[in-house]
């Protein structure tokens, strides 16, 4: 069962030239590409130096089999799974939770074969206290899969150090290790110390851990432990999963630009985005597929947007990433997308068969009106509804795409996920920047780490406590300009 690519629809004998692409131009971006599919398949060889490690997660038996030790040894006392992190370190999470488990997995225990899971990607006071009121005493069957690749990222921390306290005061001293997995990166200084805050202080505490694969950026770790080990605590099938992500591999290793998924999705994105369609849309039609739009959305956006591209030019480049969910924002946003400015490329993601199906009962009889929603099934309706929209771009000439889906299962999940970082490869060479960094988070970062009153230096030149001057003279709200 494999997802499929559809991008007729982008082309100029359907949506004319002056927006869709000419068989000349569809021609020149595959020349284009072409040489870029045998550069990253090369990438793959260069060992340590490789800059796409993530695409050996899919193979790796190794992760696969630490996770699922490390399932079975604690799944018998958790009923509730709490993840701590953000950024890429929650986002794979939330989204394989949506698309593979049920939509009342919390709520419904006939519903779940695993704990309840709450992932918490935010430091928001009400939101914490909210759930640890509603834990209460359930505090001693709960598991915190603390996740920070870098094992020192500030929001990641300080839910680390609310819950270490939480523990330690109301459980026995070293029930610490009972409760919390640290899923962090295991890599040293020059100096042989270790980079992760994280680790240190699992490993002084004995706290079970797992590894964030070094090389990986956070944004494409969701094939690693940092996806799999919550997935496979709720029951994911994470063999499916990772056996998708392979199959969708090797079809996207094809050296053929026309057999190679990602490569044709990177290339037609790439064109629209250099003639002034800066804006990409993702509107999956399937509730379970929502979360994979926000997921794509951190993908997208801090892998392509850049100021610097490889020769040290300034281009400022990188298309946003826009989220809408089918049929619901057609309610809220197609108004805009039809005859707003023409400068999207919409990515619909469809799919045949639902989990379940429901139909509707007949008719009232006092009106005819609903006579043609009467006994129709609803999977029938949202699809049509996608076509409808599909069509109604089309007639405004706005470039669409579809991603099919057969079915949504771990399988189909995991060849998503494949092509979608594939992709963001084929972009970030298309357009010759790095889309394995994030220099520009990373400035945020130290800086929540200045104002926050961290000691030392922050770069050689400067210390922490001069940059928080330099921020807070820069943000402070000045009365002047009070309304
Ligand atoms: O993709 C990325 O690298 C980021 O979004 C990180 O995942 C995010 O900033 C969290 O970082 P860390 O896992 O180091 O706590």
């Amino acid at each position: 069962m494999q997802i499929k690519l559809y991008y007729k629809n982008v082309l100029a004998d359907v949506i004319g030239e002056e927006h869709g692409i000419t068989s000349t131009q569809f021609e020149d971006i595959a020349a284009q590409t072409l040489p870029l599919i045998t550069r990253l398949n090369k990438e793959r060889q260069k060992g340590k130096d490789c800059k796409t490690p993530y695409r050996n997660l899919p193979s790796d038996t190794d992760i696969r089999k630490k996770v699922n030790d490390l399932v079975a040894e604690v799944e018998d006392h958790c009923d509730t799974l709490v993840v701590f992190g953000i950024g890429g370190s929650a986002l794979g999470n939330i989204a394989l939770q949506t698309a593979l488990n049920p939509y009342m997995y919390n709520i419904d225990p006939n519903q779940r074969s695993g704990p309840q899971l709450f992932v918490f990607d935010n430091v928001d006071p009400a939101q914490l206290s909210s759930f640890f009121d509603w834990l209460g005493d359930g505090l001693d069957r709960t598991i915190f899969n603390v996740i920070s690749k870098s094992g020192r990222t500030a929001e990641t921390a300080s839910q680390l150090l609310v819950v270490r306290e939480m523990l330690l005061d109301r459980l026995p001293p070293d029930s610490l290790k009972e409760h919390i997995v640290a899923t962090t990166g295991f890599d040293t200084d020059d100096e042989g110390n270790l980079k992760s805050t994280l680790l240190t202080i699992a490993n002084d505490a004995k706290l079970p851990t797992l590894e964030v694969p070094n090389g990986v950026g956070g944004r494409f770790t969701v094939l690693s432990a940092v996806g799999l080990f919550s997935a496979a605590m709720c029951g994911i099938d994470i063999d499916a999963l990772l056996a998708g992500a392979a199959d969708m591999d090797a079809r996207v290793s094809c050296e053929n630009f026309t057999n190679n998924p990602a490569a044709i999705n990177a290339a037609i994105n790439y064109h629209f985005y250099t003639r002034g369609k800066k804006n990409s849309v993702i509107m999956p039609y399937c509730y379970a597929l929502k979360d994979m739009a926000d997921w794509y959305r951190q993908l997208w956006a801090e892998s392509l947007g850049k100021s610097t591209d490889l020769d040290g030019r300034k281009v400022f480049i990188g298309p946003t990433p826009i989220k809408a969910l089918g049929a619901t924002d057609q309610h809220s946003q197609v108004q805009l997308y039809r005859e707003g400015p023409n400068d999207k490329l919409f990515t619909f993601l469809q799919v045949k068969d639902f989990d379940a199906e429901i139909k509707t009962g007949p008719a009232p009889e006092c009106t005819s009106d609903l006579d043609f929603l009467a006994n129709i099934e609803l999977s029938t309706l949202l699809n049509n509804e996608k076509r409808a929209t599909e069509y109604a771009l089309l007639q405004d000439r706005r470039p669409c795409l579809t991603v099919h889906f057969d079915k949504v299962n771990a399988y189909t999940v995991g060849q998503f996920i494949c092509l979608f970082e594939v992709t963001t490869s084929f972009a970030g060479a298309l357009f010759n920047i790095n889309p394995y960094d994030q220099p520009a988070v990373e400035l945020g970062k130290e800086a929540a780490f200045a104002l926050m009153g961290k000691p030392g230096d922050y770069k050689k030149s400067w210390t922490y406590k001069d940059f928080a001057d330099e921020i807070r003279s820069r943000t402070d709200i000045d009365k002047n300009f009070l309304v």
